[in-house]
């Protein structure tokens, strides 16, 4: 017998970032939009608790105790009395190590995947305590959709989206530290002001107008993410050149990202990107998606 659970990938289309605080974590107003991406997790019954793992990247994911999907399975056992021996294998399509919450997915997926093998029958409301422990963009990864995501990012507000985005990414040769791009964004922002939500990007997820939300996308990220990854800066001009209606880096990168009007062209900033020899490859993908489901 085995469980598979399917799970997305996100953009941030606002990432305002405070001061760091005492427990080390950042205030965020993070608005988390959930895009057509998706990584699978399969969960069956073994002897201990392991974990393969195929795809794009899977030479890069952590195999042991450190992998989300790991510590998912060994949390949800804790509290309900089970032995975590399962075999979990993540089947990624999401960029790891992007800024894409590729981790935090497989995370989510674990979660839910263990619950409806061992019949822990846990409420949303435990599985978010659970995935909100795992990391702070792992509450999101569940739910999907769009939300605003307050504290570290896991507090979450479930948003309206009123039509379909068009989304391309590019993947870059390589990956960025999320603490890393943190430690540089203190660097580079001594006094950072309070964050809150663009009331002009709510609207524009709400009546689903692109060139809305184009014009209102913010990552306070960026500038540390290109100060390490000064390359991007030559990815997000060519997806720019090729018509995209905003250029973006996707969290705390270096996957970018770029919004634009359509299928077509989203096609067509992606067969730029690709040829442009900036980045390893480009996917396109619609937003909103849903958060984790059962298949
Ligand atoms: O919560 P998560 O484990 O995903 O966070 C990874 C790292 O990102 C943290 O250790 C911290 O360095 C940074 N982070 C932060 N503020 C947040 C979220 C993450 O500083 N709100």
């Amino acid at each position: 017998m085995s469980v598979t659970v399917r799970v997305p990938a996100k953009v941030n289309v606002q990432l305002a970032v405070g001061a760091a605080r005492p427990d080390g974590f950042h205030d965020l107003a993070n608005v988390f939009l959930a895009v057509g991406l998706f990584d699978e997790v399969t969960v069956a019954p073994a002897d201990t608790l392991r974990i393969t793992c195929e795809g794009p990247g899977a030479d890069q994911v952590p195999l042991d105790r450190t992998n989300l999907a790991a510590r998912a399975a060994e949390l949800l056992a804790a509290r309900h009395g089970v032995e975590p021996a399962v075999h979990l294998h993540i089947k990624k399509d999401i960029p790891v190590a992007g800024g894409m919450a590729g981790g935090s997915a497989d995370g989510a997926g674990a979660l839910v995947a263990c619950d409806a093998l061992w019949g822990t029958g846990a409420s949303r409301d435990e599985l978010l305590d659970i995935c909100a422990e795992l990391g702070s963009d792992v509450p999101f990864s569940l739910v999907g959709g769009a939300a605003l995501g307050t504290g570290r990012g896991e507090q979450l507000t479930p948003l309206e989206v009123g039509g379909t985005f068009h989304w391309v990414f590019a993947v870059a040769d390589g990956g960025l530290s999320t603490p890393a791009v943190y430690r540089e964004f203190d660097r580079l922002t001594p006094t950072a002001p309070a964050p809150e939500a663009s009331p002009a990007l709510l609207d524009a997820l709400r009546t689903g107008d692109a060139r809305a939300l184009a014009a209102s996308v913010t990552n306070d990220l960026q500038p540390a993410a290109l100060s390490l990854f000064p390359r991007l800066h030559d990815t997000l001009a060519a997806g720019t050149a090729a018509g995209a209606l905003a250029a973006l880096v996707s969290g705390s990168g270096p996957t970018t990202a770029y919004l634009t009007a359509d299928a077509a062209a989203a096609r067509k900033v992606a067969d730029a990107l690709t040829a442009s020899g900036t980045c390893r490859t480009a996917r396109v993908a619609q937003a909103p998606a849903p958060g984790a489901v059962l298949l």
